[in-house]
């Protein structure tokens, strides 16, 4: 995820830059590993500044140097996902021939290819993104009619995958284009100025009349007008909308906390991570990798190592790893690990999980497994963090940055990745054919719209955190896959409601928690789908047992089970036949939202809760 401005004034001025920049500070939340922008000054040439790190970065490098007045200006502010974080890799990028500079959002699927077509005409490439085999492509279909629109049409008709991207010509430096499919894009529009942005925040302080563009549209902005085309070029319209956020909302897209909205963001996050992993040969792919196969191949056992969120994320990959590929897989707290002298050797994956990739236990871990031998595969957020460095191989999940301190959308992103994971050693190891692994793909692919209808529920939800907000205990039950869920869901409740909240497996309710069980306490259950009735019926029984105590028990179910409605007091449903093993990607958006707002209804800072950093960079 990216944040992308745009702006075209009447006159040259420095304005445009200004404007620019201002955009990207409110843009920083999408991404903030780097940072650039763009303009094309009177002499007749496209001017770039463009700096690894944060957006100040930019502004003290245009201190010394300032860009020359324009009537334009194009930036972006990073979140890295081909290529780290570094100047070169930063945007805008600049066409072979000098003429065009882009900026782009999203994960362009078919770079490689872009890549050896312009290989074969002699074309270089200077940085690792897949943004720049856009650019050089833009360049040359720009030179078959020196219509900029045309050519972006063009581009966007070759490219696979997700973007945004945003485009000036040195040689019309009085507009600029741009694209989007999958990826957000927004026209603002002004007096006598119009802009553009990833969302409104990049010019809500300039205007508050904006445009909302349909899939696959190319707008071509002018300071006085906009022409809106689909990629074939045939005219169509945007979708007017005013603006009645403040800038603070505008910033969190509309959204009172940003816990909220990185939890619907969960769809796009898990989608994100999926985008483009397989190969041109059909195979999965990770994104950097320095472990032969043959290393791959041997390996007799896992260790999954993380902390929080991320160590509840390695207790789903257990159950799908060692289900489909029949290597052991341990999960075991980072903290934990290095201190109790574990058996790991050259035959042991260690597969470290971090959002951040900056967790200090985590690292230490890592550190330790690579003295002994070990190879470490991280599945990392963050690019160009410590973690992704040290690994021997990277996952990244592309859940964009998260802000809130709790963790929500990097958990399912988390667990997605490690999907694709198991999947990747399944095939190489011969445990699944190329055939089964893209059946799981079909299904993992459905699994956004499945959370999207899962989050559908939110007004029920708020209900009941509003009808349990005195309640000072709360017990979450799962079993299989749904006993990490309800980790996961005691501890957010933990973490931003401060109230005691324990996660359980089910199965263990009978040796000691049903003790805990009072009239009025509120027990959630992660209920397994009847396709799988040994589990269903051992987990309705516990249901039983709760409410025959008095507890007030809520239920998160599969649709068109039946058989917890006599049960329950509230029931809360997941799609129909999601598989077993990818439940928890929509058995914890209800959980996560629930304690969202019973922070909400006590009146607590859900963004910042007490005590807690988001990047725990200490042992
Ligand atoms: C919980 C939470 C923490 C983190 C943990 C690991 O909401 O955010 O438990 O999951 O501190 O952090 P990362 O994933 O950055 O290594």
């Amino acid at each position: 995820m990216c944040g992308i401005v745009g702006f075209v004034g009447a006159d040259a001025s420095n304005r445009s830059v200004q404007v620019a920049l201002q955009g990207l500070g409110r843009l920083e939340y999408r991404g903030y590993d780097s940072a650039g922008v763009a303009t094309i000054g009177s002499d007749g040439t496209i001017h770039v500044v463009k700096k690894a790190g944060r957006l100040t970065n930019v502004v003290d490098a245009l201190a010394k140097h300032p860009l020359p007045e324009s009537s334009l200006a194009i930036g972006h502010t990073r979140w890295a996902t081909h290529g780290g974080p570094t100047d070169q890799n930063a945007h805008p990028h600049l066409s072979f021939d000098g003429r065009v500079a882009l900026v782009h959002n999203g994960i362009i699927e078919n770079a490689d290819e872009l890549a050896s077509e312009l290989a074969d005409r002699g074309i270089a490439l200077a940085s690792e993104t897949d943004t720049e085999t856009a650019v050089h492509h833009l360049a040359l279909e720009l030179a078959k009619d020196d219509d900029l629109l045309a050519a972006m049409c063009r581009l966007a008709r070759k490219l696979r995958g997700s973007f945004t991207l945003v485009a000036i010509d040195r040689d019309n430096p009085n507009h600029l284009v741009a694209a989007r499919r999958n990826s957000p894009l927004v026209v603002g529009l002004g007096e006598g100025e119009n802009y553009v942005g990833s969302d409104v925040s990049a010019f809500v302080d300039e205007t508050r009349d904006a445009l909302e563009l349909e899939q696959d549209t190319a707008v071509d902005v002018y300071s006085d007008h906009v022409v809106i085309v689909d990629f074939d070029g045939n005219p169509t319209q945007g979708h007017p909308f005013t603006v009645d956020w403040s800038v603070d909302a505008a910033v969190k897209d509309g959204y009172s906390t940003f816990m909220e909205k990185e939890i619907r963001e969960e769809p796009t996050a898990v989608l994100e991570t999926l985008r483009g992993r397989l190969g041109t040969d059909g195979k999965l792919r990770l994104d950097s990798s320095s472990i032969s196969e043959d290393v791959f191949r041997r390996i007799d056992k896992i260790i999954v190592v993380a902390c929080g969120t991320a160590a509840y994320a390695g207790y789903v990959a257990k159950y799908a790893i060692e289900h489909w590929c029949r290597i052991p897989v341990e999960v075991e707290l980072a903290h934990e690990f290095r201190y109790r002298d574990p058996v790991v050797n050259e035959k042991t994956l260690v597969v470290a999980i971090s959002q951040s990739g900056e967790t200090m236990d985590t690292i230490m871990a890592i550190r330790h497994a690579r003295e002994q031998g070990s190879k470490v595969l991280a599945i990392v957020n963050t690019h160009g963090s410590s973690i992704a460095r040290e690994a021997d191989a990277v996952l990244y999940t592309h859940a964009g940055p998260e802000i809130a301190v709790a963790s929500t959308k990097a958990f399912v992103a988390q667990i997605a990745a490690c999907y694709l994971l198991g999947l990747y050693l399944a095939e190489l190891r011969g445990n699944k054919y190329v055939d089964e692994v893209a059946d799981y793909l079909d299904e993992l692919n459905k699994m956004p719209e499945r959370i999207q209808k899962v989050l559908e529920q939110e007004p029920r939800i708020t209900a009941l955190a509003e009808e349990l907000k005195d309640k000072d205990g709360f017990l979450f039950l799962g079993r299989h896959v749904g006993y990490p869920v309800a980790l996961e869901a005691a501890l957010k409740c933990k973490e931003v409601s401060y109230v005691h909240a324990e996660g359980y497996a089910a199965g263990e309710l009978k040796h000691g928690p049903i003790a805990l069980i009072e009239e009025g306490l509120p027990v959630f259950f992660i209920v397994p789908t009847p396709r799988r009735p040994e589990l269903h019926a051992k987990v309705l029984s516990n249901v039983q047992e709760v409410r025959a105590r008095g507890a007030h028990v809520i239920v998160i179910a599969e649709e068109g089970d039946d058989s917890v409605e006599e049960f329950a007091h509230q029931v809360f449903r997941v799609p129909l036949s999601t598989p077993t093993l990818m439940m928890p990607l929509v058995t914890v958006a209800p959980l996560q939202l629930f304690a969202l707002r019973l922070a909400q209804a006590k009146g607590l800072d859900v963004d910042k809760p007490r005590n807690l950093a988001k990047s725990v960079t200490v042992e």
